[in-house]
């Protein structure tokens, strides 16, 4: 979609970058959907906080319409086709449309003692890849009937190098998020729908992670970072924001690293 006037609306003075935009965001009962999910909310978008935490992601839906926005809670598991399509089908029946679909949830492959369990593979792929597959399969066919929308993929830094402490089925789903996002980018341009990826560095723990939570773990993975501390969720959430948005009309198939310069290193 192009950008015009009429997407750009004002609350009192600063500039509603989501305006009349409706958005889901899978993973926001916490950390960076959580804070992504707000910060829509300010910028005038309708928000759908999809999760599998009702009560957690109840609580955000709070704070989004406390602080004068628009959201509504979805129980997802975004492993499961037929809770997708129920999510979805809510949303258009709330807000009449999709533009915007942040695939977000995901769970931590540092939690793990040994690195080569095959179930540990599984389900790490079913909700980090196959998770993101499926909201993108459902974001395309709504998006197709808008004429265009945006969806702004959860990669990782792990999505393009190993890590020592990390369950490779990690890497490996964050590296599929990273090229599935070029698949949709390359596919569905034509219907004027961008896909882009957001590569997070070190950054507050994960509900799940294990290791990489771990006081002295972070301590060694910090000097590795060249701004030389770990990020803040509010920082991927700009960037999510930025590729959501229209002022990103023209950005598809890119990868946005918020890492500190970590991968630059
Ligand atoms: N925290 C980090 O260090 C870091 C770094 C790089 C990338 N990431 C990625 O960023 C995203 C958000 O991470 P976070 O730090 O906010 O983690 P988090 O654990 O705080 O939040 C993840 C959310 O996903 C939800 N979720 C998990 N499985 C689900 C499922 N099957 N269906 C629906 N929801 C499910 C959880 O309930 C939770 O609310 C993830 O994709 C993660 O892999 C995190």
């Amino acid at each position: 979609m192009a950008p015009s006037e009429a997407n750009v609306a004002t609350k009192g003075n600063s500039v509603m970058r989501l305006e009349n935009k409706v958005a889901i965001v899978s993973g926001s009962a916490s950390g960076m959907g959580a804070a992504t999910a707000r910060r829509f909310g300010k910028e005038g978008a309708k928000v759908v906080v999809a999760d599998m935490l009702e009560a957690e992601g109840r609580a955000v839906v709070k704070q989004i319409v406390d602080a004068g926005g628009t959201a509504m809670f979805c129980a997802l598991n975004v492993t499961e086709e037929a809770s997708w399509a129920a999510c979805v089908a809510a949303c258009v029946a709330a807000y009449g449309r999709l533009d915007i679909m942040v695939n977000n949830a995901g769970i931590s492959g540092s939690a793990v003692n040994d690195l080569l369990e095959t179930g540990i593979w599984d389900r790490i792929m079913a909700v980090n890849a196959t998770g993101v597959f499926l909201g993108t399969k459902f974001a395309v066919e709504q998006m197709q009937k808008n004429g265009g929308g945006s969806i702004v993929n959860l990669s990782s830094i792990s999505g393009l190098v190993g890590q020592t402490m990390v369950h490779m089925s990690y890497n490996a789903s964050k590296g599929a998020v990273l090229t599935m996002t070029k698949s949709t980018a390359v596919q569905f341009g034509k219907d004027g729908i961008r896909a882009n990826t957001v590569h997070p560095g070190l950054m507050p723990p994960m509900r799940t992670s294990g290791a990489t939570a771990d006081p002295t773990v972070r301590a060694k993975m910090l000097r590795a970072v060249p701004l030389g501390r770990n990020g803040e969720i509010d920082e991927v959430a700009n960037a999510i924001l930025f590729l959501a948005s229209d002022e990103a009309s023209y950005i598809t198939g890119a990868e946005l690293y918020v890492d500190g310069g970590y991968l630059a290193a």
